[in-house]
């Protein structure tokens, strides 16, 4: 069996184990990424939710919010949207000027119709000369701050992408490329094809390499790895409810052994300190509001009754869940059941595309109306 990488480079920071929290919307805010850290290495990336360029260009209070990062949170790992090179000029030249982040990462894999149907996230990379220009402008504006790209395979079967995204990325002075190695009308469904993965290491020879997709547990990092060559793994989904994970991906990635999963009472200690650390961050209300959507990854296949989940799913304050903390069973071992995928799975579905977009792979026209003003997905 040949053994993993166990780091890799991005810029100046080396990755170690080579280890990425990927970006999640609505997710991995500074309470989140604190929460992994704890589990995980110091010295592994943990990206924060997507902002776009426009927002940071029009100083939207929201997505200044959402670029918080903590106090000793080294690299602050921003991920940016847009689909215009003149934007992202002008929204990276701030992020450098100003010194907000250490690593920015380029999104070029959002499925979400009401995205590619504007031309941007996965619909992006057909256009090369575009996706090259925007990289390029990222790059220039940046300076020292390195810049990766983040891409899926294409847009469907009959459009692949993900070859000449990868080759455009490093030559355009990316430092790192991720492939979320499924098709945008895949969405979040069936399997990724990590055999993609395998195939744009060989094509991306100069810089490192990161598969992402399907790592549910630390078995999964090895695998992907030995499987495919790639010289790190992003983890998304299989985090959710489950920061622990990092401590086991930790272990595996260090030839160390996976320590069995968290008893019902550390999880309850683990919940509890994600809710203060989001108190901490947005306030208690709106905090607790948020660690609501947590809570069934959390509780997945524990014994806990009904009416208590539902209790759970509906927390409002920080005693109102010690309460309910103080109600479950600690010494309830971790269960079988909470193995697996989890999070966003949906179904496949065609993906819409502007009109006559894939008529000119070489059409560099910014297209319009997709340069989103929301952050966070
Ligand atoms: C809730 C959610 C939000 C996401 N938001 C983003 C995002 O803002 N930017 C991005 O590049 N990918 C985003 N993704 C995709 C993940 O980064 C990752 O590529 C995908 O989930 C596949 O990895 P996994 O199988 O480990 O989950 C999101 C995924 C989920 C489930």
């Amino acid at each position: 069996m040949s053994a993993v990488a166990s780091s890799f480079r991005i810029g100046p920071y080396v990755v170690s184990p080579a280890v990425v929290l990927a970006p999640m919307a609505g997710i991995t805010n500074v309470a989140f990424r604190q929460l992994c850290r704890e589990f995980g290495s110091p010295t592994s990336v943990y990206v924060c939710e997507m902002v776009t360029a426009r927002a940071i260009v029009e100083r939207d209070s929201k997505t200044i919010e959402m670029m918080t990062f903590g106090a000793d949170e080294h690299p602050r790992s921003l991920q940016l949207y847009s689909v215009d090179p003149k934007n992202v000029t002008d929204a990276v030249t701030i992020i450098a000027g100003e010194g907000l982040a250490d690593h920015l990462d380029m999104n070029f894999g959002c499925p979400v119709p009401k995205v590619t149907r504007k031309g941007g996230g996965a619909a992006l990379p057909y256009k090369r000369r575009l996706f090259a220009e925007i990289v390029r402008a990222a790059v220039r504006a940046a300076g020292d701050i390195p810049v990766t790209v983040k891409f899926r395979v294409g847009i469907d079967d009959e459009h692949l992408t993900y070859l000449d995204a990868g080759r455009i990325a490093e030559a355009e002075g990316a430092v790192a490329v991720a492939l979320h190695a499924r098709t945008a009308a895949q969405r979040y469904s069936g399997e990724a094809d990590w055999s993609r993965i395998a195939r744009l290491k060989e094509a991306v020879t100069g810089v490192p390499v990161l598969g992402n997709g399907d790592i549910f547990s630390a078995d999964d990092a090895l695998r992907m790895m030995r499987e495919t060559g790639c010289d790190g793994v992003v983890v998304g989904r299989g985090c959710l409810g489950r920061p622990w994970l990092f401590r086991e991906l930790h272990a595996a990635l260090t030839g160390q052994p996976v320590p069995v999963g968290p008893t019902l009472g550390e999880v309850a200690a683990i919940l509890h300190r994600h809710g203060v650390l989001l108190a901490d961050h947005i306030g208690e209300e709106k905090g607790l509001r948020d660690l609501r959507k947590h809570m069934a990854w959390y509780l997945r296949g524990f014994p806990i009754g009904a009416d208590l989940r539902r209790a759970f799913a509906m927390v409002s304050g920080l005693a109102e869940l010690e309460d309910l903390l103080g109600k479950l069973d600690h010494d309830a071992p971790y269960p079988a059941e909470a193995e697996g995928p989890r999070g966003r799975q949906g179904s496949p579905g065609r993906v819409v595309l502007p009109e006559g977009w894939l008529d000119d792979p070489e059409d560099a026209a910014v297209p319009e109306g997709a340069e989103l003003m929301h952050s966070g997905g």
